[in-house]
């Protein structure tokens, strides 16, 4: 294999990562009307050739990763794939092959430096693709363990894969705090481990000093004690460990700061934590001294200007703690006067902010956020109102879709009150079913808001791994919804909209389709597949169905995926066709036009 030829392939797909961002990016200008839509067109065409050739690079790809590689050839590769990493080109669907085949190559050799780089970038990736929280990750667990494995070499270790060591120690003690079954006893053996192996005489004797790997310790360290929620679920032996050493880091802590901002937030959480514990401090007087401590951070980081690591924990954190404090006090009206400052700054802060910050990560933590503040707002308007807010600032194409969506699924309810009003007859909502079925359209996919952007912006097919994630967004939305007495009606659409009406397929495969919501589900799944098989600006990688074809297809799976009364409506209503063609046709350059001019 010549290894210019991977190469040429790289840059090409590198380069087609950048036009598409500046595609992307282009329909944010302010335009008028009729140029923004030329532009719209314009970018889908571009769009559709870069899918193809992406997919045909992938193949090529493919096929030359499966030759032997000489010497040479390999160190070209692993230098490409350094280069990809650092500069975010970390796509999955290209960068995993490349990276497994490295691991192919390198496994069995002594150079440590270069394996340690692969088998954390391979762990990174997996964490990403399989979203965090999500009970997947402990899978990705296994390469931080290769690394460790590799450690009886740590002396003849370089200072760069010393480093990597102490990065995969990290990971594995701060992000198995992410995992469903987290345990946090099981969890402080690692952390103990960690620190004995720093503790060890070939460590101390090569790094005791190396102030690079001293702040990746500090930080695992500190990080692992976030985890302040965890503490009534640990054995007392842990529980002993936590007051102690939170004690100890605020010491140290307070010894230092010159003012309450210069307070390491998660070691002063989780101190009040073990004050409240110990019966030391109320939560409500807690609460008070987190809130002050809270709006001074904000101050200090108002005028700081770039964004720095520390405001990112705390923004991540800080909030989320605070509602843990809300939710054990007793004094109602303190509480209610916190939480509504907390979803004003959240709206304020977190979204903007992060405004331009695309990583599963965030999305995950902003979604979090928006849903566990939710039940804490007044009307059901408020919340439907913050969760569309989440979508459109999180997720512009779902929030697109989900415009064309609830608007068909308007017609579609409009139409069944004449033609078959008994069609409604199970469902519990009773006024207004057109404007409950628009929510449900803007609400179905609010799952998608914690998956990684890449894949929800990605242009190509997806990958087997992306769309196994891409799975997850019902069971997510329901999530989301089922907290609330206001949004439980929305609750059964976002979980079960990608079920066939017959049970024969779709996903999620444990779903109880006896539910009263039965109707709204089927409108919504009709609806969402007639705007995805249409789209042609969202979808470029396959050509976009005409209004006729589609309904053919309606037709073609009525009874298997689609509800046979629904598809039957559209030969009884003369008028839903053309309606329902306005949404998928010429009316979506409009909608978007205008979904667009709202986020500028
Ligand atoms: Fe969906
Ligand atoms: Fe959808």
């Amino acid at each position: 294999m010549d290894g210019s030829d991977i190469g040429k392939l790289i840059t090409e797909y590198c380069n087609s990562m950048d036009r598409q961002e500046e595609l992307n990016k282009a329909l944010f200008k302010k335009l008028p009307k009729k140029e923004w839509i030329g532009q719209l067109d314009a970018r889908a065409r571009e769009l559709t050739m870069i899918a193809t050739r992406d997919e045909q690079i992938l193949d090529e790809i493919g096929t030359l990763l499966a030759k032997d590689m000489s010497e040479e050839e390999s160190l070209y590769l692993y230098d490409r794939v350094v280069e990809m990493y650092n500069n975010d080109y970390d796509d999955y669907v290209v960068i995993f092959p490349l990276l497994k085949k490295l691991q192919q190559i390198y496994e069995g050799s002594n150079d440590y430096e270069k394996l340690i780089f692969i088998y954390k970038a391979i762990f990174y990736e997996m964490c990403e693709i399989r979203n965090r929280g999500s009970g997947q990750m402990r899978m990705s667990d296994e390469y931080l363990e290769k690394i460790f494995a590799l450690c009886d070499h740590y002396s003849e270790f370089t200072p760069d894969a010393r480093r990597g060591v102490w990065v995969a120690w990290y990971n594995y003690v701060v992000i198995d705090t992410e995992n469903p079954d987290f345990d946090i006893n099981r969890s402080y053996l690692r952390h103990k481990k960690a620190n004995e192996f720093w503790n060890s005489d070939v460590v101390q004797s090569l790094d005791k000093d190396n102030e690079n790997i001293l702040e990746i310790i500090d930080i695992m360290n500190k990080d692992w004690m976030c985890v302040e929620e965890h503490i009534e679920k640990a054995n007392d032996e842990v529980k002993k460990y936590l007051y102690d050493y939170s004690g100890k880091l605020y010491a140290e802590d307070v010894a230092k700061a010159k003012s309450i901002t210069d307070y390491n937030d998660r070691v002063y959480a989780l101190y009040l934590r073990t004050r409240i514990e110990s019966g030391e401090e109320t939560f409500s007087g807690a609460l008070d001294r987190y809130l002050k401590y809270y709006k001074s951070c904000l101050a200090k980081f108002e005028n700081a200007g770039k964004q720095s690591v520390e405001e990112q924990h705390f923004l991540n954190n800080g909030p989320l703690f605070m509602l843990r404090l809300v939710e054990h006090i007793e004094d109602k009206n303190k509480a209610d006067r916190t939480i509504s400052y907390l979803i004003e700054s959240s709206r304020e802060n977190l979204f903007t902010k992060y405004k331009d910050f695309p990583s599963q990560f965030i999305n995950d933590v902003l979604a979090k956020w928006c849903y566990k503040t939710l039940k804490y707002l007044d009307t059901r308007k408020e919340k439907e109102d913050y969760i569309l807010d989440l979508i459109v600032k999180r997720q512009l194409p779902t929030y697109l879709h989900s415009v064309i969506v609830s608007e068909l699924a308007m017609v579609f309810a409009e139409s069944a009150l004449v033609y078959m009003p008994e069609f409604f007859n199970d469902l519990p909502i009773k006024e207004d079913i057109p404007e409950y079925l628009r929510h449900c359209g803007l609400f179905h996919d609010v799952g998608k808001t914690r998956i990684a952007d890449i894949i929800n912006l990605q242009c190509r097919k997806l990958g087997e791994e992306e769309f196994d994630s891409i799975k997850k967004h019902p069971e997510y939305g329901a999530k989301f919804m089922e907290n609330d007495p206001d949004l439980i009606i929305y609750r059964d659409v976002a979980a079960c909209h990608h079920c066939y009406y017959d049970g024969s397929g779709g996903y999620p495969d444990d779903y109880d389709h006896n539910t009263p919501y039965r109707a709204a589900i089927d409108i919504i799944t009709i609806c969402d597949c007639l705007d995805a098989a249409t789209d042609k600006y969202g979808r470029n990688y396959k050509k976009a169905k005409t209004p006729e074809e589609i309904f053919d297809e309606l037709k073609k799976f009525s009874g298997t995926r689609y509800n046979p009364k629904l598809v039957r409506l559209l030969d009884l209503d003369p008028d839903l066709k053309s309606r329902i063609g306005y949404f998928i046709g010429a009316g979506r350059a409009e909608i978007m036009y205008q979904a667009y001019r709202k986020k500028i």
